[in-house]
């Protein structure tokens, strides 16, 4: 089987199923929940059926993300749009010490039972190769690889000469997405979108980011995905995790920081994350300030159903 035939060409993924999207890299500390939380408030904003399934079963950082949301909005007596479903959050400590044989039945079970009603199924992946990332990915319609501009991190996805710093050869991660599209292929005959997005980007490092940008465009060619616009290193992408919110969630009445013009950026650059991702204009574009954006939207799938856009499978785009 070619290459290319695992990353394009294959059938467009149904639209009467779940899409399910997957966060990884291998590499700890590459922004995975981070960019789990932010996208998993993007899609309930516009009112998504959404499961998140958090299989860092030991940090829970999703996990705890939700759980800090439901006390923070229930103490400060606003409404914030929460998943439809989290399968395994309550039983990931105890599944974390549990065979792998039994931590796979527990994912198998949990998937197929939120795959058949949710809009999306958004997946937290740990940053090891674990069996629950791999069987994760081996369901992905679309990866989301967040980066540090870094060339250590680079070292997850290519391997490049030292002498020369061209690049020698697709690594570690790049295998697992590769082994993923051909579970996809052979099971589902189609194609997995595949998107690599570098976050915690500085002002100041031009030189670095330029021979990076160089060897991520290659990789991007040789092994099939698309580079998305990245995000900013942002005190606002952390500093509101402990109540259980993110930018796409400021508005008058839920601020628990004072906002800045900042967030203003913060939210474009979500925005254009998530469009990059192919999810669509997800994310309304609202004055955090201003009236418009009081209220959370309740879940009214039928009055956002219009900003879902289809999304190709095919990663030429
Ligand atoms: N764009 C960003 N701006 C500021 N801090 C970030 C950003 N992305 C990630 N971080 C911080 O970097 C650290 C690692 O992020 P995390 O999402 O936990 O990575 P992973 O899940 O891949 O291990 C955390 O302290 C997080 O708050
Ligand atoms: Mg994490």
């Amino acid at each position: 089987m070619s290459q290319i035939s695992l990353t394009r060409g294959a059938a467009p993924r149904p639209t009467d199923r779940a899409q399910i999207i997957v966060i990884g890299n291998e590499k700890g500390g590459a922004g995975k929940s981070t960019l789990a939380i932010h996208i998993a408030t993007a899609l309930l904003h516009a009112g998504a059926r959404l499961a998140v399934i958090d299989l860092d079963l030991r940090q829970q950082s999703v996990g705890h993300f939700f759980a800090s949301r439901r006390t923070w909005s229930q103490a400060n007596g606003v409404e914030v749009p929460m998943p439809w479903a989290m399968p395994l959050a309550d039983d990931a400590a105890q599944l974390a010490k549990a065979s792998a044989e039994d931590q796979a039945v527990a994912f198998e079970t949990a998937f197929a039972t939120v795959a058949a009603e949710a809009q999306f199924v958004l997946i937290d992946t740990p940053g090891s190769d674990t069996g629950l990332s791999r069987l994760a990915h081996g369901k992905a319609d679309l990866i989301i690889t967040p980066m540090n501009d870094s060339f250590v991190d680079f070292d997850m996805l290519g391997q490049v000469d030292p002498v020369t710093l061209e690049l020698v050869r697709p690594s570690t991660y790049s295998e697992v997405v590769w082994e993923a599209r051909k579970q996809k292929m052979l099971s589902e005959r189609r194609s997995v979108d595949w998107v690599v997005l570098r976050n915690r980007l500085a002002t100041s490092e031009a030189r670095n980011r330029k021979r990076l940008e160089e060897r991520i465009d290659v990789l991007a060619k040789r092994v099939g995905f698309r580079v998305g616009p990245g995000m900013r290193d942002r005190v606002i992408f952390r500093e509101l995790f402990p109540f259980g919110l993110t930018v796409a969630d400021l508005s008058s009445t839920v601020r628990p920081v004072p906002v800045s013009l900042t967030h203003v950026a913060a939210r474009q650059e979500l925005r254009a994350v998530m469009q990059s991702a192919g999810l669509g204009d997800l994310i309304e574009p609202r004055s955090i300030g201003g009236a418009e954006g009081a209220a959370p939207k309740s879940a009214g799938i039928k009055a956002s159903a219009r900003v879902y856009r289809p999304v190709a499978a095919s990663p030429q785009r």
